[in-house]
């Protein structure tokens, strides 16, 4: 079970974590959050889930994690100060707050894979998932799903990306509670930075994205196009050089090619 007294005395944050909601059991920590009917409106709450129902990836993709092992929890965003910010640099500054936790925790060598995937050794042990409600042309909150493999020691089905997990990588269970007061610490700090200096979220990001500079494939709903992965470009949208010209990518599933 997730000791909320020793996060608690782990976490320094202001806003980030200051409302936590702890649940054995939810649907999806990204549902509950994003359904305004649940009455959670503070900026910052956090929901952390030890078992989903049913937990969702990006495209609709089923999200599965073992109860009490891992990290599944959602941050609702709702002060203006977060709303109008570009998504892909809110989603970067996700990826690279676990990046930055497990190298500092466990000097575990991650890499991020564009739009919001970590890896270790070439394997997903992170996925993020970035979802939105508007009333008219006016978003109203941002939810960042984060589901991070801490202590799971066995995956079993299908992925489109092998999993790994704190635990198979370090050959050791972690601390679950330091790990994610580590996060959201550096997810607080990082999220400032949007503002004040949103080259370095992006020089620190494409530092760990191996693929830039490489042959890729881009698929979004069973198109495929390959090029070179070019850049970034401010917005975080990938930028796709193929024979004759650059193409903005809006989404999409990146592999080398
Ligand atoms: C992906 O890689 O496709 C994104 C996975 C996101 C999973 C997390 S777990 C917590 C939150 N609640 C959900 O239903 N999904 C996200």
């Amino acid at each position: 079970m997730f000791n909320f007294e020793s996060f608690d005395s782990k976490v320094d944050t202001e806003i980030i974590g200051r409302n936590f909601i702890y649940s054995e059991e939810v649907e999806s920590t990204n549902s509950f959050l994003l359904n305004k009917a649940n009455k959670f409106n503070s900026d910052g709450t956090i929901l952390l889930a030890e078992k989903q129902t049913k937990g969702r990836g990006r495209k609709e993709r089923v999200w599965y994690s073992a109860k009490g092992q891992n990290l599944t929890f959602s941050i609702l965003l709702t002060s203006k100060k977060y709303l109008g910010k570009k998504f892909n640099l809110l989603n970067f500054t996700t990826s690279l707050s676990v990046a930055f936790a497990l190298e500092n925790l466990y000097q575990l060598k991650t890499e991020l894979k564009w739009p919001n995937d970590v890896l270790v050794n070439g394997k997903k042990i992170c996925g993020i998932l970035l979802e939105s409600t508007s009333q008219g042309s006016k978003i109203e909150r941002v939810v960042i799903g984060v589901g991070l493999n801490v202590n799971q020691g066995l995956f079993q089905g299908n992925f489109n990306l092998e999993p790994t997990s704190v635990k198979l990588e370090l050959g050791e269970s972690v601390d679950r509670e330091k790990l994610l007061a580590e996060l959201l610490n550096t997810f607080e700090e990082l999220i400032q930075k949007i503002d004040t200096n949103p080259d370095e979220i992006m020089k620190d990001w494409k530092d760990r994205c191996n693929l830039i500079g490489e042959k890729i494939s881009v698929t979004e709903d069973g198109n495929t196009k390959y090029g070179i992965f070019d850049d970034l470009d401010e917005e975080g949208f990938l930028l796709l050089k193929t024979k004759n010209k650059i193409e903005k990518i809006h989404f999409g599933d990146v592999s080398a090619a």
